[in-house]
């Protein structure tokens, strides 16, 4: 059987696939759902300082090989997440705390909170594409990230990830930006900027409007995005965007990834998710000759 353990930023996964922010995050009760059906790790709803209720329905829409979604950044606040994070932390495996602020200061506070709740490493949400003054509005600016970066890497002794947005001209020049503030790891990508139009209505179905594409569509996007990173930083990253399978895995990693988020799989195979993704991985390894995951890591830059 080929190695499916992965350690990235000094946290030990048992496979490389981690549930990503925003799905069956909102309750501790679903994340350790998530750790017990086998998931490496998981990553919580993004949780900011003062409870949201986000955006009216409909939040959710599906389109051909994927959702676009625009919830609108709901939670129900740092302090009332505490709880569900001792939840979370039960099934005795890797917890990410996800936050998002609108600056410096907010991001910091938040980092000591969820720091102090007992959470393995952080992930900085510079990435949601809808959220007035939250998200990619701060993570599109490379100056704006370094900074968030080293405010939350002062503050905090885990491990921080910075998650980026692919709605830039230059991924690797804000992943720069993130390791060059202290970053641990970067997490690639988030939900390309998309809409749907309801014909009859003639009106965006998204309350919102325009919300984020996830699901197979955006893959080659993801691939694109984690294999220009991997040419321009050193530290190691985390993969995401369309991954269903154990070959898209195989993907990601070859691309450069270190380890992997899964999203919009999960409303589609559910409890099934991590152990199909563990063992059709582990299947593509052992039938290609390759002894680990992280043997695979950024084989397609054609470095010995
Ligand atoms: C939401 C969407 C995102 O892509 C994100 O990073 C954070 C939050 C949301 O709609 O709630």
């Amino acid at each position: 059987m080929a190695e499916l353990t992965v350690d990235i930023a000094g946290i030990r996964l048992q496979n490389p696939f981690i549930l990503a922010s925003g799905i069956w995050g909102e309750t501790g009760a679903t994340l350790a759902r998530a750790l017990r059906a086998g998931a490496g790790a998981v990553v919580t709803k993004s949780i900011g300082l003062e409870p949201r209720a986000g955006y009216p329905n409909p939040t959710i829409v599906e389109v051909p090989c994927g959702f676009v979604n625009a919830m609108g950044l709901p939670n129900p606040g740092i302090e009332a997440y505490k709880e569900e994070l001792e939840e979370a932390l039960k099934p005795g495996k890797p917890v990410v705390g996800s936050i998002f602020g609108a600056n410096a200061s907010e991001f910091t506070s938040l980092a000591r909170k969820m720091e102090s709740f007992g959470v393995h490493a952080l992930e900085l949400n510079l990435s949601c594409p809808h959220a007035k003054g939250y998200g990619a509005q701060l993570g599109q600016d490379p100056d704006i990230t370094k900074k968030i970066t080293a405010s939350v890497k002062a503050a905090v002794r885990i491990p921080v990830v910075v998650k980026l947005t692919p709605n830039v001209s230059s991924i690797a020049t804000i992943g720069k930006a993130a390791e060059s503030g202290g970053a641990d790891a970067i997490a690639a990508i988030n939900t390309l900027k998309g809409m749907t139009i309801d014909l009859e209505l003639g009106r965006p179905v998204l309350s919102h409007g325009t919300g984020g594409y996830s699901g197979p569509g955006i893959k080659p996007v993801g691939v694109a995005c984690v294999y220009d990173l991997f040419e321009a930083v050193k530290i190691p990253i985390i993969g995401m965007g369309g991954i269903s399978t154990g070959e898209d895995a195989a993907e990601y990693l070859l691309a450069g990834a270190t380890a992997l988020q899964v999203g919009s799989v999960v409303y589609k195979k559910r409890d099934r998710t991590f152990t199909h993704l563990s063992r059709e991985l582990s299947h593509f390894l052992s039938s290609h000759h390759y002894k680990s995951a992280r043997a695979l890591t950024g084989k397609a830059h054609g470095r010995s």
